[in-house]
């Protein structure tokens, strides 16, 4: 499973040149100014929808609102994420709204280092200036926790950031949420949900060697999940012949129920738990709507 990623980083080490040029390669583009004035409640939707709040907060062992996150276990090690509460120290008080708008939309971090793709960012890279507004609105009103995550636990070589850099280069690939004119107005806003911020391909899509979405598979299912269990096709045949409509994946997705009287189970018990239960009906139906129809 590492032997590949081995092969490229360990590679790239020997040769110190190489790693020198890596380590001062810049990544990113510049950030324009964000003069939009956030709204509060859209930002905490916002959050909802795009799992910033169930991926930060540590909700199982009781933690305080985006202070830090659970352990997110990966074949690449374990991911604490951070404290994005509003202290100066350990979360993000001390930052201007331009590096929140590139840490979340291009993965890099205030001193320029690339982050690792266990944060979802490659799938907020659509958002817009009033998103990332919006977005900043909301954190302002998180209180101060004066506490650090836990540093994450990885591996040589996996625990060189600037190693990230290779990794951009070869497999961040920006999320295609162009709207479809022949579509409807709900499957473009579906598209857009569930292709960026709701990144359902997160989990849906299985991965190569090095830990990146295989695109020509998206939404075919990950028989093998990080954090444990598989994730089942979501493409629309698969769906179709399991018995689900549009009318019961948006219940599902308010729910947890199944057509069959199930309840979800595993990860996706907790996408609706912390994400898509607060959502409006609008949104669940749209989403709904594009992913019976996702073929395009
Ligand atoms: C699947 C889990 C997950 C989700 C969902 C997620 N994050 Fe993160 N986030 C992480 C991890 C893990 C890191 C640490 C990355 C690293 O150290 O390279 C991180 C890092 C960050 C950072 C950098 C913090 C720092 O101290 O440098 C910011 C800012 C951030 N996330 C904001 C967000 C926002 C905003 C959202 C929602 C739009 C979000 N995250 C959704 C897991 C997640
Ligand atoms: C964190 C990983 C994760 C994310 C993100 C995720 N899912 Fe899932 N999903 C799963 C897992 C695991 C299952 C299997 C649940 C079970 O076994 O009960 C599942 C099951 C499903 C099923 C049932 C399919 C079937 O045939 O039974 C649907 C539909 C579904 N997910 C839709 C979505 C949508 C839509 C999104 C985006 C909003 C999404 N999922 C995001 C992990 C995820």
């Amino acid at each position: 499973m590492r032997t590949w990623m081995w092969v490229l980083l360990t590679g790239a080490c020997t040769g110190l040149g190489v790693t020198a040029a890596t380590v001062v390669w810049p990544i990113g583009n510049n950030i324009e100014k964000i003069t939009q004035v956030g709204d509060v409640d859209r930002g905490a939707y916002l959050a909802r929808a795009s799992g910033c709040i169930a991926c930060h907060t540590n909700t199982e062992a009781g933690g305080a609102p985006l202070a830090g996150g659970a352990p997110l276990k990966t074949d690449f090690g374990t991911f604490y994420p951070p404290n994005l509460t509003t202290d100066p120290e350990f979360g993000m008080g001390s930052w201007t709204v331009e590096q929140f708008a590139k840490a979340v939309r291009q993965g890099i971090s205030p001193s320029g280092d690339p982050y690792y793709p266990t944060f979802t960012y490659s799938f907020y890279a659509n958002f817009t200036n009033q998103d990332i507004a919006d977005l900043w609105a909301a954190f302002q009103t998180v209180p101060a926790v004066n506490e650090s995550a836990l540093p994450h636990d990885t591996a040589f070589p996996f625990d060189q950031r600037w190693g990230l850099k290779l990794w951009r280069a070869a497999f961040l690939a920006p999320t295609n949420v162009e709207p479809v004119p022949s579509k409807s107005d709900a499957w473009n806003r579906g598209k857009l949900l569930v292709r960026g911020a709701a990144h359902c391909a997160a989990c849906h899509t299985p991965r190569n060697i090095a830990g990146a979405r295989i695109s020509s598979k998206r939404f075919a299912g990950n028989a093998l999940l990080p954090v444990g269990g598989k994730a089942p096709s979501i493409l629309p045949d698969d769906l179709e012949a399991e018995g689900w409509s549009v009318d019961d994946l948006a219940y599902a997705l308010r729910s947890g129920v199944t057509p069959s009287g199930d309840v979800f189970g595993g990860s996706m018990a907790e996408v609706v738990q912390f994400g898509t239960r607060f959502l409006f009906d609008d949104d669940l139906k749209a989403m709904a709507t594009y992913i019976m129809d996702s073929d395009i």
